[in-house]
């Protein structure tokens, strides 16, 4: 397969604003041993990509200095030990970073198969978010059928995905979101109780909703004062996972009412993983989420596209806080 030398990526200046994101030339990565070369047909956007840009989220050691933490396309070259996937295959892949790219060499155990129901801008959007929503909501808090989970900025990219992936496992959604036009995304997404936490609050609505009884697990993206009213909103042997903090890393925590609920208070980062770690949990996926994905035809709504170069135009929607669900580049 030819594979140029030089290609085309989006690099960060400085930090700084979205207009320090510039297009500029760079070598197409060697794959070590272990990894892919993807030649890029989507990169997904997320959150975590503008923290880089403002410089508050480095890249962790060994990664890529080029943003952009999900990818779809075409594996173009594999290291000496990747058995998969095969060469010429389709595949979409968390990275460490790089993915605002023409190509990008991925972990081979980070790559997993396009669904067949997807193309390969839907399938981009999927592993930064599904990864996350899996690993916090069902790996370590055990969402099962029939529970109810509290999930936080209901309209993110992170609450689209967990609204999609409780709904198909049996459970049931309540979110919240900062406007009626994102609650009703959310409803129409399949969320079972969207709140407006602009006008409402989140505990009572929440304890509404479940006739006293409270979240079994709840996904916060919010953080500081949130925490102490998620303690609130939680069931008794409630899962609380923590995943930003957007409103402070700091928190008020009851620990009397921790123990009288008998609830767990975590909360994890999945880009600094070990590969094995990452490795595990694409594993786990491609065993539980992906059947899913393709019988149910699952997949996340994509709020807008843009071409690569225009990069700094997609961190600007997503800055103004406008999007609702996942915004994607076209390579
Ligand atoms: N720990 C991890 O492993 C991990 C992995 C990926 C992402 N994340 C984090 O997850 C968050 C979402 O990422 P994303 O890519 O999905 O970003 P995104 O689409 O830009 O979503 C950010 C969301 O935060 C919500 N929000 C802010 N303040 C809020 C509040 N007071 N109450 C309720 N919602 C509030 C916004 O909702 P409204 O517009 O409705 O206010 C918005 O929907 C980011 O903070 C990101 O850093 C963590």
């Amino acid at each position: 397969m030819s594979v140029p030398t030089w290609m085309t990526v989006i690099e960060i200046t400085r930090p700084g604003a979205p207009d320090v994101l510039r297009a500029a030339q760079r070598p197409v990565p060697e794959p070590a041993a272990h990894e892919a070369l993807i030649r890029v047909a989507a990169a997904g956007v997320n959150r975590p990509d503008l923290m880089q840009r403002q410089g508050h989220y480095p890249p962790p050691p060994g990664a890529s200095d080029i943003p952009g933490l999900e990818v779809a396309g075409e594996v173009v070259r594999v290291g000496a030990a990747v058995k998969e996937p095969a060469l010429g295959s389709r595949v979409c892949a968390l990275v460490a970073g790089g993915g605002y790219a023409e190509y990008v060499a991925a972990p081979a155990v980070q790559c997993l198969p396009v669904p067949g129901t997807l193309s390969l801008e839907e399938a981009a959007v999927l592993p930064e978010t599904v990864f996350t929503v899996y690993y916090n909501v069902f790996q370590r808090s055990g969402l099962r059928p029939g529970e109810w989970l509290l999930v936080h900025g209901g309209s993110s990219g992170i609450g689209v995905t967990a609204i999609v992936l409780a709904r198909a496992c049996g459970a049931r959604v309540i979110v919240t979101a900062g406007s009626a036009e994102k609650c009703a995304a959310c409803r129409a997404l399949g969320a079972d109780v969207a709140i407006d936490y602009k006008h409402e609050d989140f505990v009572a609505a929440t304890l509404a909703a479940t006739e006293g009884r409270g979240a079994d697990v709840i996904l916060d993206m919010v953080g500081g004062d949130y925490v102490e009213r998620d303690i609130a909103a939680a069931a008794v042997q409630g899962r609380i996972a923590v995943i930003a903090t957007q409103r402070g890393r700091e928190a008020k925590v009851d620990l009397r009412e921790l123990m009288r609920k008998r609830l767990m208070l975590g909360g994890s980062t999945l880009r600094p993983q070990s590969l094995e770690s990452k490795g595990r949990l694409a594993a786990a996926l491609r065993k539980e989420i992906w059947p899913l994905i393709e019988a149910k035809s699952l997949r996340l709504p994509i709020h807008a596209a843009f071409p690569l170069i225009e990069a700094a135009r997609a961190h600007e929607l997503m800055e103004s806080g406008a999007h609702i669900g996942k915004i994607v580049l076209r390579v």
